[in-house]
């Protein structure tokens, strides 16, 4: 069987990893030749393909990005977005689909496979809010950078009694926050889930001064003032849409840094983390997660159960309809944001 491969939406450490298992298992148990498919949905919609072997694998399983490429492409955009797919899947004689992506990507695989097409999904975000998997390739190491970011910061913060604001990713789910606050140490956390009072922020702010440390308070990029409850209020970058309808968020590290310095008078400063939280090598954890997905979405192919998405349930990888994989948003609860809050202050 010719199986086809994709890497859809934000890149993610570990993809390569995927790519690679998939391959191998592919070539080795199940005699299958593959396709890559670059930059995402565009690939199979334009008829973009690369080789993809076990040699393009070699070497790739500790490497950043993906090597077949990303985008954020929705053929649902195009009236014939579906027909243009199908027709270079059968002229490619690509007879399955392997798409590695978020909620965005893997919502495109979903329909698909209503329409009939045979795909199976792999989930992959650094924002780990897809509610069908314990947890998504990518956070992890997403998570390491962040905490080393907070430690470095905790000692410069101190050297100038500054208010250090790291701003990190994760869209509306304050999962990277959260574990990364907790693990730096961060004197708050602030979450897309639960709109923060500015009053409260800076009497942390202030209660933090009054011994030797420094405050760091770790924002998410979704959170919103309390006043704002609602989202209406969200910090963007800009108010432009992409093809999934997401906008862009950024800012609110700034902004909040701005106004804890108006209201305490200590000098406050911004650091945004942005896309370092994306690139570069995945840690072990996430090397073994893409690895395993990769494995069983290459049997899955082999046993032809499209549709389905892999999922991690404790230790074991499952395979679940797509449908339920991306259902809704996996956000955090008040439950364990409360667990964060004894740390605050
Ligand atoms: O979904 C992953 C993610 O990194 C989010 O955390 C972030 O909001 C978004 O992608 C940024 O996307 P882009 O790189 O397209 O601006």
């Amino acid at each position: 069987m010719r199986v086809g491969v994709l890497t859809g939406g934000g890149d993610c450490p570990g993809l390569n990893a995927v790519i690679r298992a998939v391959v191998r298992k592919g070539v080795h148990t199940h005699d299958f030749e593959f396709v890559g498919y670059r930059d995402g949905w565009k690939g199979p919609l334009e008829g973009l393909t690369m080789p993809l072997g076990i040699e393009q694998c070699r070497g790739i399983l500790p490497r950043g990005g993906t090597i077949l490429g990303s985008s954020r492409t929705n053929p649902f955009k195009l009236d014939d977005g579906v027909e243009q797919i199908r027709a270079n899947l059968e002229k490619d004689g690509v007879e399955a689909l392997v798409a590695i992506g978020g909620e965005d990507t893997l919502g495109v695989a979903t329909k698909l496979a209503d329409l009939g097409v045979s795909v199976v999904g792999v989930p992959k975000t650094i924002d780990n809010d897809l509610s069908g998997t314990d947890f998504t390739f990518g956070f992890d190491t997403a998570v390491n950078i962040a905490t080393e970011a907070i430690d470095r910061l905790h000692t410069t913060a101190e050297s100038h009694h500054r208010v250090l604001v790291v701003e990190v990713m994760g869209r509306h789910a304050g999962w990277i926050a959260l574990h990364s606050g907790i693990a730096g140490g961060a004197s708050m956390v602030l979450i897309p889930e639960q709109p923060f009072d500015i009053e409260e922020v800076c009497a942390h702010v202030e209660t933090r001064f009054k011994s030797q440390y420094a405050p760091i308070v770790v924002v998410s990029e979704g959170a919103v003032p309390r006043e704002a409850e609602g989202g209406s209020d969200v910090t963007l970058l800009n108010s432009e849409l992409d093809a999934f309808g997401h906008v862009r968020l950024g800012g609110i590290g700034d902004r909040l840094a701005g106004e804890i310095e108006r209201r305490t008078g200590k000098e406050a400063r911004a650091v945004v983390l942005g896309h370092i939280q994306r690139g570069g090598t995945p840690t072990a954890f996430d090397r073994w997660l893409a690895t395993r997905f990769g494995l069983q979405a290459a049997d899955a192919v082999a046993d032809g159960e499209f549709g389905t998405m892999m999922a991690l349930r404790g230790t074991d990888i499952v395979r679940l309809p797509l449908s339920e994989g991306t259902a809704e948003l996996k956000l955090v609860s008040e439950r364990e944001y409360a667990e964060a809050q004894v740390f605050f202050g």
